[in-house]
Order: structure tokens, then sequence, then C-alpha cells
């Protein structure tokens, strides 16, 4: 673990100021708390500022400190404590956090933290030559049992083997970072173990037991019964909420334009019969939750908002996606 402090002066900006939308997410984010507790928005409004720079500036401390009415060593002391914060320049594509906590160091984080040096640069926290990318050693991020990992923002990449780490990194670098499933990066579903279940493997809706007969006189049945919830099940391709798919058409949609699809992505898409925005566009909630399920991806499909960004490219093209978004597609 490294000691945590700002950033020389020298790269320091003199000044910060949320900008419009952020200014005012952070004033509705401040009243989510009770009157006297508004300091409890610290976390939340620094990590917006990080979002919106890039890391956490001095002056962004300073700002929240004075948005909070908080002495400003306080929210140094939060800043500096977790390493979610960003106290220097990271890669503008990717900053690689590698756990190197005893259960991640036991299956390999060694050898990951190898593959950093090599790809990006050999000290922890200095940028690679395109300043794209950089890394640096963390403690335990809470996915142990997929050790080992690494997180890259907010998303973490598990069950690594150097060769996978090295290929991660190249998606980063060349800018499809979206690309790459989130999560365990082998047979593996969230931390359930390898291979798939080996316990609570009935999948019927409810498996039902008989509690001990109520005591005489009591309302209702001798004998009640009583759901007990039955585990995730697993993704079926026959399962009725998968969305319909189609012959491959002579034209296809590129599905890479959808913020969140890479060619790894739209691959399996076509494989699942989606060639086109407008069956993205098309897809129910139930739809997007199964494609969700299926790709491992988390709730990225809704928080990409994919069927909205389908439904703009299925419209007009790039030109509504523009109209719709204010950028371009990726
Ligand atoms: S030890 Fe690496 S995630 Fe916990």
């Amino acid at each position: 673990m490294s000691v945590r402090r700002l950033a020389e002066d020298n790269v320091q900006p003199a000044t910060f100021a949320f900008n419009r939308e952020n200014s005012a997410w952070a004033k509705l984010a401040i009243k989510k708390y009770p009157k006297g507790r508004e300091q409890s928005a610290v976390i939340p409004l620094l990590m917006r500022a990080q979002e919106q720079d890039g890391w956490v500036t001095k002056a962004a401390i300073e700002h929240v400190a004075e948005m909070l009415d908080m002495p400003m060593i306080r929210v140094l002391e939060v800043a500096t404590f977790y390493t979610q914060f960003q106290l220097k320049p990271v890669g503008t594509r990717a900053h690689i956090q590698v756990c190197g906590t005893t259960p991640c160091m036991l299956r390999g984080s060694e050898d990951l933290k190898k593959v950093c040096q090599s790809k990006i640069h050999h000290e922890q926290f200095h940028l690679n030559e395109s300043g794209t990318l950089s890394w640096e050693e963390v403690e335990c991020l809470g996915a142990c049992v997929n050790a080992p990992m690494i997180m890259v923002f907010k998303d973490t990449y598990e069950d690594l083997t150097p060769e996978r780490l090295e290929e991660i990194i190249d998606a980063f670098e060349a800018g499809n970072g979206a690309s790459v499933p989130v999560g365990p990066q082998i047979d593996r579903h969230f931390s359930a173990p390898q291979g798939g279940p080996t316990s609570l493997i009935d999948t019927t809706a409810a498996r039902m037991i008989k509690n001990p007969p109520l005591a005489e006189g009591s309302l209702g049945e001798k004998t009640d019964v009583q759901a007990i919830k039955a585990p995730a099940k697993a993704v079926s391709l026959t399962d009725a909420n998968r969305p319909v798919g189609i012959e491959k058409p002579a034209v296809v949609d590129d599905l890479k334009l959808i913020s969140g699809v890479g060619p790894k992505i739209e691959g399996i898409l076509h494989d699942l019969g989606i060639f086109s925005y407008a069956q993205v566009a098309a897809w129910k909630q139930a739809e997007c939750e199964w494609v969700d399920n299926y790709l491992n991806f988390k709730g990225r499909i809704e928080r990409d908002d994919w069927v909205k960004q389908a439904e703009a490219l299925a419209k007009g093209g790039e030109a509504e996606y523009i109209k719709v978004f204010g950028k371009k597609p990726r």
C-alpha cells in the first residue's frame, strides 16, 4: 500500500468548479441527507469531482469542503483514505488497480503486477507514454473469492491470468474497454463455483418445506408452508425472455455504435440473431435483463441505456444520436 498524498503543486490546477450539470446534481445529492447531516454527501461529491476532472485535485477538495461547510482537513482525510479517489492524474483510458492483498497475492497478483510493469510503466502511478494508461497496487477490493482481480474505475475484472490481463489492457488501450465483460473472466457466474453451482441447484421457482404444526387453538391450518427463495436461475438460451433473433440479413447495422458494444459483444449479439438497431430498440425490460445476465454485465445495459441509444440510431443514424445525446456515437 502506497502513501497517499496530494499531487505536487506544479500539476495542481488553481481552481475547481463543478460544471453546470454536475453542480445541479451535487445540490440534489446534498438534499438527500437530513438537515445538519449534509456532510454525509462528501463521498458522492468527491467522486463526481473525480469523474469530471479524471482525478481529485486539491482545489476540488477545497471546493467540496466549502460546499458542505466542512473543515478542509476532514475532506482531505476522506480523499486520502479511499483508494477509489485518485490524487494525481491517471490514464485517460484506464487506471488499473491491482489487488495485492493475501488471497489475490496467493492466486497470482504478483504476476499481474509484472504485466502492468511491462505494458504500462515500471513504476505504479506513472502514465504510459501516450498518457492513456496507469496502474497501482491496492488493498482488498472485496472480490477475494474470484482472486486475483483488478478494478478499472468502477468495474472489476476477476479470475485473471497474466495473459487475460494483457488482453484487457490492450482493449482499454485501443479504446475498446467497454467491450470487455466485467466480473469473472472464466466459466463462473458472479461468485458461484467455477463450472456452475454445486449446491442449491433445485431451480424450481420455490422450494416448499413444512413448518411444525401450529399450536392447538391457533388460527389457520395445522401446517403451513414457507417458500424458500430459489437460487438465481442460470441464463438459458431457451428462456422466454431471450430476445427473438433473426437470420443474418444482407445488410447489418453497426451495433458497435452503441456505447458498451465492442467487436466481441457484437459477435455475441450476432450469434443470438441480433443484427439491427431496431431489434435492440424493441427490447423490453425482461429482454434487457436476459441479455445483461447472458453477458454477465451486471446492469450495464440499463446503465448505458442501450435501448435509447438503439432507438436514436434506428430513427436517424448518427445525426439523430448526436441530437439525442449531444455527442457522436462511439
Ligand atoms: S484479496 Fe484481492 S479482492 Fe480481496
